[in-house]
C-alpha cells in the first residue's frame, strides 16, 4: 500500500500491506449502465451513486444536482450527515482496515493521503458496497507542484511569469493524480508572502497580488481541466483562506493583524481569483485574523466568501484546526469549538474528532440546528456530485485490471514537461564578464551539499514524487558534458553543522531522516572541495537550504546561508577560480556576499524531477534564462519587509541622496538587493521610452501604453515586459507602484517588438477607505520595465 503517513509530510511514501476488499473486474461498467438506466429520484436504500449520471452542464444540471442532493439529505440520519463532514487521513491511528470500516459505518466522508488506485479501491468499495446509503468517499491529497512528476516549487513556477507553464504543471499533476484514484488537491496555495522568514513562502507564488492571482487562475484551470467530472480532472481546494502569509514575524501559525484596506487590496485578490476560476474547494487558514481565528470566522466564510464572492464549493478546515480553536482562546472546549466552526461555515473537518463527538449533542440541545448541519452536508455532497462520483464512484480508481504494475514506473512520468517548466523557472541574478554560459570543455569542479541531493531538489510537499527518480545537478551536469569535459565532484560541506537544526529538520520528516551529515571535520570536507577546485577551470557550487528548511513550520530568524556553507564558499573564492553559485532554496536569501564575490549566481529554487537537466541546460546555454523574481530579495533579515509595492510615505528615502530624517536603515544601503521582477538573460534588451495613446482617459475609456523592446545582444532570448501603475495623489496613500500586466516575449538577435498594454479603469481602481473599489480622477504614472525598479515612465490623467 502506498500511503503518505504522518503530519506534516514533506512528501514521502510509506509502504504497508494492501488491505480491504477487492472488486470484481468489470463491475464498474455494470454500475454505470445501471446508473444511467435508473430514473431519478429513487426511493429507499438504493445506492446514492446509482441515481444520476451527472448530466452535462447548464441550469438543468444545477437543478438536477440540487434536487439530487436534497433528496439524499432527506434520507440521511444525523450520524450519516456528520460522517460526511469528516475528512480523515490514513495513518498509524487509522490503518486502512479501520478506515474502511469507519467509511462503511458512514462515519467518514472523505479521506486523504492514500495515493494509489489499489489503496483507494477498497475504501471506495467500503463506501458504495457496505455503507447504508452508499455515498462515495472523496480522496484528497496535497498535490502542490506535481504528483509523481515533481515540478518546480510554486515560487519557481511563479518565476516563469508564464501562465501556460503554471497551468501545464497543474494539468500534468491532475492527470497523474487522477490516474492514481485521487479526486481533490489541497492547492493552489496562494498566500501572499512578504516575509521570507516564513518557510511556506516556498509553497506560494510570491509577494504580488496580480502575479499570484494570475497563477491562482492558471492552477485552478490546470487542476480542474475542462470539467470537474472528467476522469482526469481533480478539484482544486485553494488555500489558506485567508491571509496566512502575513503571520506576524513570519513565524508559522502566528496571528495576523491587518487593515481591511490592505486585506482587500493586496491579500484577498488571489483567493478571489481562484474562486472566480471555479475552485471546487477552499481550505481555511490556521491563523486568526484581527483576533478571530479563520476557522471560526463567520465574516470570512459567510459574508465574504459565500455572500460577496458567491463561492459555491466546499470549505475544508486545515489539519486539526477546529480543535485548535480552544488553544486560540475562543472556545472553552471542543464542544464549543465544533459549534463555532460549523456555524461559521466549515463544511469538512480535517483530521479531528470534534464533529463526530460533539455535533450530535449540539444538535440534540438545539445549539446547532439541523439546517446548519444540512448546509455543510449539501456542499460536501455537491462537490462529490460535481466530481462525478455519484455517477461513477470509481471513475478515477478504475478497475484492478487497469492498475499500473508499478506506480512509479518511468513511463508514468512527464519528464519533458517538467524539464521545460523548470528551465523557465530559473532566475539569473549575476553574470559577471559573461561567466555563463559555461563551455562544455576542460574541467568543472562541482561542489556543495545540494549538488547531488535527489531529495532536496524536489522541494517540500513533493507529493508522490520519488527522490531516486529526480535528476540531481551532478547527474545533469555529467550527462550534459559526457565525453567533452570532466566533472570533479566534492560535497564540500554539510547543509548545516548545527546538530539542533539537523535534529529539527529530521523530526519534520517522520519516516526517514533527510539531512544526513558527513561526520568528517568540516575542514577536511572543505579541503577536498578546494582540491577539486584547484584542478578545475571553473567551480560550480550548489548551496542553499535543505528542503525542510523551507517548509511548513520552518520559519527562520536568519536569511543567510548556514555557516558551514559560508565557510565552504569563502575557501572556494580564495582559490581564485571563477565561482558560479547555483542556489537551491525556498525563500529569498540574504545574498550580499554572493553578489560581491561570485562570478555568476543562478537562483534555481527547487526544480523537481528534472532539475539537474534543466539547470545544466541553462548553465551551458542550451537554454537562455528568462525567469524573473516573484519576490524582492532583502539585503538582510533586518530589512524585512522589503516588498516592492509599499505605500508612499511622508519622508521617503531617495536613493543616491541620503539624508537624515528620511525612512531608512543607516547601517546598510536601502532597498532590496534584487528587486521584484528582476532576472538577467544571456542577451541584452533595450527599451524605448513609453508612449501613451492619449494624455487623458475618459471614464469608461482606455489608454494604450506602448514600448519598443529590442534584443541588442547576439542570442535569441525571452524577457518579461512589466507594466506598473502609480496613483500619486489619491484619497488614501497608494503604493509607489503596482504590477498590472506583463507580457513574456521572445526576440531574435537584433529583433525589436512593440509591446502594447491596454489600460482601463479597472487597472486604476483600488479599495478606498470605505472599501469601495474605485478609480479616482487625477494623474497616473505608467511605469514599464524589465523589472520593478528600472522603469520608463509615462503619465496620463483620468477625468
Ligand atoms: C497544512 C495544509 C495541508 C494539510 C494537509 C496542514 O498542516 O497547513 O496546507 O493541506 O496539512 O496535509
Amino acid at each position: 500500500m502506498q500511503i503518505i503517513s504522518g503530519k506534516p509530510s514533506l512528501g514521502r511514501n510509506a509502504q504497508a500491506p494492501t488491505q480491504g476488499t477487492r472488486r470484481a473486474p468489470g463491475l464498474r461498467w455494470r454500475r454505470v449502465a445501471l446508473a444511467t438506466a435508473l430514473a431519478f429520484p429513487l426511493a429507499g436504500l438504493s445506492p446514492a451513486w446509482a441515481q444520476t449520471a451527472s448530466p452535462d452542464s447548464s441550469q438543468t444540471r444545477l437543478e438536477t444536482k440540487s434536487a439530487f442532493v436534497a433528496d439524499l439529505i432527506g434520507r440521511m440520519t444525523l450520524d450519516e450527515k456528520i460522517g460526511q463532514l469528516r475528512l480523515i487521513s490514513i495513518g498509524s491511528d487509522m490503518p486502512a482496515a479501520k478506515l474502511a470500516d469507519e467509511i462503511a459505518a458512514g462515519r467518514i466522508g472523505a479521506s486523504f493521503n492514500t495515493v494509489t488506485r489499489k489503496d483507494n479501491r477498497p475504501l471506495q468499495a467500503a463506501a458504495v458496497e457496505r455503507s447504508r446509503l452508499k455515498i462515495p468517499v472523496l480522496f484528497a491529497y496535497d498535490i502542490v507542484h506535481g504528483h509523481r512528476t515533481v515540478f518546480p516549487i510554486s515560487l519557481g513556477l511563479a518565476s516563469t511569469w508564464d501562465m501556460q507553464a503554471v497551468e501545464l504543471a497543474a494539468r500534468t499533476a491532475a492527470v497523474e493524480a487522477a490516474a492514481d484514484g485521487i479526486d481533490m488537491t489541497f492547492a493552489p496555495m496562494v498566500d501572499i508572502s512578504r516575509d521570507p522568514r516564513w518557510g511556506r513562502t516556498s509553497e506560494g507564488f510570491g509577494e504580488d497580488p496580480h502575479l499570484v492571482s494570475e497563477a491562482a487562475r492558471a492552477s485552478v484551470r490546470g487542476f480542474q481541466g475542462m470539467s470537474l467530472a472528467a476522469p482526469d480532472s481533480i478539484g482544486a481546494s485553494v488555500k489558506h483562506f485567508a491571509l496566512y502569509g502575513a503571520v506576524e514575524g513570519g513565524r508559522d501559525y502566528n496571528t495576523v493583524d491587518m487593515s481591511p484596506m490592505r486585506m482587500y487590496q493586496d491579500y484577498l485578490p488571489p483567493y478571489r481569483a481562484a474562486v472566480d476560476a471555479g475552485a471546487a474547494g477552499v481550505m481555511v487558514a490556521l491563523n486568526s485574523i484581527n483576533g478571530v481565528p479563520a476557522t471560526s470566522n463567520t465574516w470570512l466564510m459567510q459574508d465574504l466568501l459565500r455572500k460577496q464572492w458567491g463561492f459555491k464549493g466546499v470549505t475544508v478546515s486545515d489539519h486539526g484546526a477546529i480543535t485548535e480553536l480552544v488553544k486560540h482562546g475562543v472556545a472553552r472546549d471542543s464542544r464549543e469549538a465544533a459549534k463555532l466552526a460549523i456555524k461559521a461555515g466549515i463544511d469538512l473537518s480535517m483530521a479531528d474528532q470534534v464533529y463526530l463527538q460533539e455535533l450530535p449533542r449540539l444538535v440534540q440541545s438545539g445549539e446547532v440546528s439541523m439546517q446548519e448541519i444540512d448546509n455543510a452536508v449539501r456542499e460536501v455532497l455537491g462537490v462529490k456530485y460535481d466530481l462525478g462520483l455519484f455517477s461513477d464512484p470509481f471513475r478515477r480508481i478504475g478497475t484492478a485490471d487497469g492498475d499500473p504494475v508499478d506506480v512509479n514506473a518511468e513511463q508514468r512520468l512527464h519528464r519533458a514537461a517538467t524539464r521545460d517548466v523548470a528551465r523557465k523557472s530559473l532566475v539569473l541574478l549575476e553574470n559577471r564578464n559573461g561567466t555563463l554560459p559555461l563551455r562544455k570543455a576542460g574541467t568543472i569542479a562541482l561542489v556543495g551539499p545540494l549538488a547531488d541531493s535527489p531529495i532536496d531538489i524536489m522541494g517540500s510537499w513533493s507529493a508522490a514524487g520519488v527522490a531516486k527518480q529526480s535528476v540531481t545537478l551532478r547527474q545533469g551536469l555529467e550527462a550534459a558534458v559526457r565525453g567533452r569535459a570532466r566533472v570533479v565532484y566534492a560535497r564540500g560541506s554539510n547543509v548545516t553543522d548545527d546538530p539542533a537544526i539537523v535534529e529539527y529538520l529530521n523530526f519534520l520528516n517522520w519516516d526517514t531522516p533527510e539531512v544526513v551529515n558527513d561526520k568528517r571535520p568540516a575542514a577536511d570536507q572543505i579541503a577536498e572541495a578546494v582540491r577539486a577546485a584547484q584542478q578545475a577551470d571553473v567551480v560550480v557550487a550548489a548551496v542553499g537550504e535543505a528542503r525542510g528548511m523551507s517548509h511548513e513550520s520552518s520559519s527562520r530568524t536568519s536569511l543567510e546561508l548556514p555557516a558551514s556553507q559560508r565557510d565552504l564558499l569563502a575557501a572556494l573564492k580564495a582559490t581564485g577560480k571563477p565561482l558560479v553559485l547555483v542556489l537551491m532554496n525556498g525563500r529569498p536569501l540574504a545574498l550580499d556576499w554572493a553578489k560581491k564575490n561570485a562570478d555568476a549566481v543562478l537562483e534555481t529554487w527547487y526544480t523537481g524531477t528534472e532539475g539537474g537537466h534543466a539547470i545544466s541546460d541553462v548553465l551551458f546555454g542550451d537554454y537562455n534564462p528568462a525567469g524573473k523574481l516573484p519576490v524582492s530579495f532583502a539585503r538582510s533579515v533586518g530589512q524585512i519587509p522589503t516588498y516592492y509595492n509599499h505605500l508612499r510615505i511622508g519622508r521617503p528615502f531617495t536613493p543616491g541622496k541620503p539624508g537624515n530624517y528620511t525612512s531608512q536603515y543607516f547601517e546598510e544601503p536601502n532597498g532590496p538587493l534584487y528587486p521584484f521582477g528582476y532576472g538577467l538573460s544571456y542577451t541584452r534588451f533595450e527599451l524605448s521610452d513609453v508612449s501613451l495613446s492619449a494624455p487623458t482617459m475618459a471614464r469608461g475609456g482606455r489608454v494604450t501604453a506602448s514600448i519598443a523592446v529590442r534584443n541588442a545582444g547576439d542570442r535569441a532570448g525571452e524577457t518579461v515586459v512589466q507594466l506598473y501603475i502609480e496613483d500619486p495623489a489619491a484619497s488614501v496613500a497608494r503604493p509607489v507602484k503596482e504590477l498590472k500586466d506583463f507580457r513574456k516575449i521572445m526576440l531574435q538577435p537584433g529583433e525589436q517588438q512593440v509591446v502594447r498594454f491596454e489600460i482601463d479603469e479597472q487597472k486604476l481602481a483600488f479599495y478606498n477607505a470605505k472599501l469601495e473599489h474605485v478609480a479616482e480622477d487625477g494623474q497616473f504614472n505608467v511605469q514599464i520595465g524589465l523589472d520593478s525598479q528600472d522603469v520608463k515612465v509615462g503619465t496620463f490623467e483620468l477625468r
